[in-house]
C-alpha cells in the first residue's frame, strides 16, 4: 500500500463521518465497504450490511421525496446532497446528511458510488429550537396585549413588548426574574398565584379570569388574564403562556354604559310621565315614550323643534314658554299647570314643571320638562265647580222663591183670620164650630208662614240679634213648663233640671226660639217615656240637654241632621205637621248666638238627645255648677220635689205653686213612676197622693223607705182621707206628715220650712 494509501486508510478509520462503497455493476448497488465511523453511527456491524443496498436505514418518518430524488440521481450516475431522516439498529432516529458521488472507469462507465453520511441530528434540533424561538417572540411581539411565558419554574422566560410598555418594565428587570418578583413584587397577586399553581401540575388553562388590582406605578387595573401550559414533545411542562388583556376602560365604560342605560331604560318606561330634554335654547333633543304617547308626535318629527309648539298659540303670544324657562333659569322649578297641545291639534291638561340642567363643572345645558297628564281629573274639577255654582244660584233662586211665598202667603192668612174673627163676633151659633176650625187651622198656618220666612231670613242672613244680659235658665224654665204641660197631656215623664243664674247675652226671642223648637220636637217624637230638659254651667258654656226616650234618629240622618227640609221619621213628622225646617233655624240661630248645637241618637227607637252649648257671660262664666248628691238640690240652691197624684189639674196646680216658690219640681201620676223617678232623683220631699194606678201611696211609700229614710226622703201623704186613723196609717207605712186635701199651701209651706231647717 503506497503511504498515500495508508494516510486514507487512516483517515476511514479515524473519522465520526460514516464513509461506504458500492458496487454499482453488481444487482442493487450493494455495499462493499463501510469505514468504522458508519457501523458506530448506526449501531450495524459490518457483517451485517455487507452486500445489502443501503435502504434499510429509511424508515416511517423518512421523506419519500427525497428518496426518490436519491434514486434518480444514483440512476442518472449523478452526485448528490440529502438530509434524510434515518433509523439506528436499535430504532433511535436521527438526521443523516448523506452525500453520494459516482466513482467511473477508464471507459467513463460508472462502476461504484462512494457514500459520505455524517450525523446531523443535534444541529438540526437547535436549529428547529431556535426557528420555534424566533417565530414564538415574532408572534408574542405582534400581541398587542401584554404576554409572558414563564419557565418551569416560574422564572419569565419571555416577554412581549407590550408587556414592558404595560407594567413600565425593562428586560433586565424581568427576563429570567420569578414572576413574583419582577419589580419587587409587581406580580405577586395572590389570585394570580393561585391560578398558576394550579396549572402547573393540572394543566387546567384558566380562561377569562378577572382581577382588580392596585399596581405601585400605573394604578388599579382591571386585567383579564389567560393562561395555559405548553409542554414538550415528551409531554414535560415547559412552558405557561400567561396573556393579560387590560379591560379597565371598558369596566369602565360598560359600568358607565350600564347606568346610562338603566336611566334610560327608566325614563324611556315611565309610560304616564312625559320626560323632554332640551338644549339651552329650549329645542327638543330627547323624549320618552311618554311624551310619545301623551303628545303623540314621532322622534323624528318633534326632535329638534322648540319646546314652544307643546303650548297653545295664545301662550306662546304672551311668551308663555319663555316665562318658564327665565323662572328655571333663576333656580326655582318652575311648576306650571296649564292646558298644552298635541300633535293632532287637541289640548290636554299637563301638571308639569321646568328645570335647568347642568353638569357637573356647572355648565349650563339646557332645560328637562316633566309633564304629568291631568285632563280627566281637571275636566271633572272643572264640572264639580260648574255644578256647585249652578247649585249655588239654583239654591238662592229657592230661598228668594222661599222669601216670595212666604210674604205673599201672610196677606191671605190675615185677611181670613180677620174674616173669621168678624164672623164669630156676629154670634151666629151654627157657624161657631167651622169658624173655630178655620181659626185653628189659620193659626197653625200662620205657624208654616213665619217658619217659612224665618228659614229664609236665616239662609239670606237677614236675621240680626238683638242681644242683651239675660237669664238664660229663666228661658228654659218657662220653655220647659209650657213644655212639660203638653208633655203630661201626651202621657210623657217631664224631668226639668236647671241650674240659676245662667247668664248670656242673647236675643231673648231667638233664645226662647231654639228651646222651644227643641222642646217640642222631643215631645212631638216621643210617643211614651220620658223627655228631660238639664240646663248646666261647664267650663264656661251654658249647656243645654235636652233629651228623650222617643223614636230616636236613624245613624245615617246624623250628618243631615240640620239640613233644610230634612226630618228624622217623614211619615211621622207629616202626620205631626211642619216643614222640617226646625232644626236649620236653631242651628243658625245658636250659631249666632256664638254657641253649637249637636244632636245625637243611638238608632231608631233609641231615643234622642240634643245639646245646645252657648258661651256663658263672660262676668257669669266661671264654673260654680253644684253637685245635687246633698239632698236633691241642683243648680244654685233650687230643691227637687217630687209632686204626685193621679189628677194631672191637682198635680199641676201644686207644682205651679211649688215652682213659684223656687222648687224644681218633679211630676207623676201614677205609682209606678212616682217610685221609680223617686229612687232615681232622690228628691228631698216627695207629695205622694194615696189613692194612685198600678201602686197605692201607702206600697210606694214602703218601696221609698225600703231603700231612703226619713233623713234622705221626707215624704208627705196627700189624701182625701183625713181621720186620726189615716193618719196613723200613714205614719206607720213611712210617711213623715199627713196633709189632708184640698191642700193648705200654708202648711205646706210650714212642713217644707221645717225640712229645710232640718237639714
Ligand atoms: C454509495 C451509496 C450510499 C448510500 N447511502 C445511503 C444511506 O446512508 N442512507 C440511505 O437511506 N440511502 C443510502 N443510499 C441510497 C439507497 O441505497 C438507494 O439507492 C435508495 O434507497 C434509492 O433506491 P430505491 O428506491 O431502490 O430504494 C446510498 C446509495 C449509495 C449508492
Amino acid at each position: 500500500m503506497s503511504r498515500i494509501a495508508q494516510l486514507l486508510q487512516s483517515a476511514l478509520d479515524a473519522t465520526s463521518n460514516g464513509v461506504l462503497i458500492t458496487d454499482n455493476t453488481s444487482e442493487d448497488n450493494p455495499i462493499i465497504y463501510a469505514n468504522p465511523g458508519f457501523e458506530q453511527m448506526t449501531g450495524y456491524d459490518l457483517s451485517e450490511i455487507l452486500g445489502n443496498n443501503c435502504r434499510f436505514l429509511q424508515g416511517e418518518k423518512t421523506n419519500r421525496d427525497d428518496v426518490t430524488r436519491l434514486r434518480d440521481a444514483i440512476r442518472q450516475g449523478e452526485a448528490i446532497e440529502v438530509e434524510l431522516l434515518n433509523y439506528k439498529k436499535d430504532g433511535t432516529p436521527f438526521w443523516n446528511d448523506l452525500s453520494v458521488s459516482p466513482v467511473k472507469n477508464e471507459q467513463g462507465q460508472i462502476t461504484h458510488f462512494i457514500g459520505v453520511q455524517s450525523d446531523i441530528t443535534d444541529r438540526r434540533e437547535k436549529e428547529n429550537a431556535r426557528r420555534a424561538q424566533l417565530m414564538a417572540e415574532n408572534v408574542v411581539d405582534t400581541v398587542r396585549e401584554p404576554l409572558i411565558i414563564l419557565n418551569e419554574d416560574l422564572t419569565v422566560y419571555s416577554v412581549n413588548q407590550s408587556f414592558y410598555r404595560f407594567f413600565q418594565t425593562r428586560p433586565e428587570d424581568t427576563i429570567g426574574r420569578r414572576i413574583y418578583d419582577i419589580e419587587n413584587g409587581y406580580l405577586n397577586i395572590p389570585a394570580l398565584k393561585t391560578l398558576i399553581e394550579r396549572i402547573l401540575p393540572e394543566k387546567n388553562p384558566f380562561e377569562d379570569f378577572e382581577i382588580t388590582h392596585e399596581f405601585p406605578r400605573i394604578g388599579e387595573k382591571t386585567l383579564l388574564l389567560n393562561a395555559r401550559r405548553l409542554d414538550s414533545q415528551e409531554g414535560r411542562p415547559e412552558y405557561i403562556l400567561l396573556a393579560i388583556e387590560d379591560i379597565t376602560r371598558w369596566r369602565q365604560d360598560k359600568a358607565a354604559l350600564f347606568e346610562s342605560e338603566r336611566r334610560s331604560n327608566l325614563i324611556e318606561g315611565l309610560r304616564d310621565v312625559a320626560i323632554i330634554t332640551t338644549d339651552p335654547a329650549g329645542r327638543i333633543q330627547s323624549w320618552n315614550s311618554g311624551a310619545r304617547d301623551i303628545i303623540g308626535y314621532s322622534d323624528e318629527e318633534i326632535i329638534g323643534q322648540n319646546l314652544s309648539v307643546l303650548f297653545l298659540p295664545e301662550d306662546v303670544e304672551s311668551g308663555v314658554p319663555g316665562n318658564e324657562m327665565q323662572r328655571a333659569m333663576n333656580g326655582s322649578n318652575a311648576s306650571s299647570d296649564r292646558w298644552l297641545r298635541r300633535k293632532d291639534g287637541t289640548t290636554f291638561w299637563a301638571v308639569g314643571f321646568l328645570s335647568a340642567l347642568y353638569d357637573e363643572s356647572g355648565v349650563f345645558q339646557g332645560f328637562a320638562k316633566l309633564i304629568h297628564e291631568q285632563t280627566e281629573r281637571k275636566r271633572l274639577e272643572e264640572e264639580i265647580v260648574r255644578r256647585t255654582d249652578d247649585l249655588a244660584a239654583r239654591d238662592r233662586a229657592k230661598d228668594e222663591f222661599l222669601a216670595m211665598l212666604g210674604h205673599e202667603l201672610r196677606n191671605p192668612l190675615s185677611a181670613v183670620s180677620s174674616a173669621a174673627q168678624a164672623a164669630k163676633l156676629l154670634g151666629n151659633k151654627e157657624v161657631e164650630r167651622p169658624l173655630a176650625i178655620v181659626e185653628r187651622q189659620v193659626k197653625h198656618m200662620s205657624q208654616l208662614v213665619n217658619d217659612l220666612l224665618d228659614v229664609a231670613r236665616v239662609t239670606q242672613g237677614k236675621i240680626t240679634l238683638q242681644l242683651t244680659l239675660l237669664a238664660f235658665d229663666s228661658i228654659v224654665i218657662s220653655a220647659a213648663r209650657n213644655g212639660q204641660q203638653v208633655a203630661i197631656k201626651k202621657g210623657l215623664d217631664f224631668q226639668i233640671d236647671v241650674a240659676s243664674n245662667v247668664f248670656v247675652q242673647g236675643d231673648s226671642v231667638r233664645l226662647e226660639q231654639i228651646v222651644n223648637n227643641l222642646i217640642t220636637n222631643a215631645i212631638k217624637y216621643t210617643p211614651s217615656g220620658e223627655v228631660r230638659v238639664q240646663l248646666e254651667k261647664l267650663d264656661g258654656s251654658a249647656v243645654l240637654t235636652i233629651s228623650d226616650t222617643g223614636i230616636g234618629m236613624d245613624t245615617e240622618l246624623m250628618p243631615r241632621l240640620f239640613q233644610l227640609f230634612s226630618q228624622a221619621n217623614r211619615s211621622l213628622a207629616r202626620s205631626e205637621g211642619g216643614l222640617g225646617v226646625g232644626l236649620t233655624i236653631v242651628k243658625q240661630l245658636v250659631e249666632l248666638h256664638g254657641g253649637t248645637v249637636e244632636g245625637h241618637s243611638e238608632g231608631e227607637g233609641y231615643g234622642s238627645t240634643f245639646r245646645v252649648t252657648l258661651p256663658l257671660d263672660q262676668n257669669q262664666g266661671s264654673d260654680d255648677s253644684e253637685n245635687d248628691e246633698d239632698g236633691g238640690v241642683v243648680g244654685n240652691g233650687r230643691r227637687k220635689i217630687l209632686v204626685v197624684d193621679d189628677s194631672e189639674d191637682a198635680a199641676e196646680m201644686v207644682a205651679l205653686t211649688l215652682e213659684l216658690w223656687g222648687y224644681l219640681v218633679l211630676v207623676a201620676h201614677d205609682g209606678e213612676k212616682a217610685l221609680e223617678i223617686a229612687l232615681r232623683e232622690r228628691p228631698p220631699v216627695v207629695l205622694l197622693d194615696i189613692g194612685l194606678p198600678n201602686l197605692d201611696g201607702y206600697q210606694v211609700a214602703q218601696k221609698i223607705r225600703e231603700k231612703y229614710s226619713s233623713d234622705d226622703i221626707k215624704l208627705v201623704a196627700l189624701t182625701g182621707y183625713a181621720q186620726e186613723s189615716d193618719v196613723q196609717k200613714a205614719l206607720s207605712n213611712g210617711f213623715d206628715a199627713h196633709l189632708a186635701k184640698p191642700i193648705s199651701f200654708a202648711t205646706l209651706k210650714e212642713h217644707l220650712s221645717e225640712y229645710e231647717k232640718g237639714k
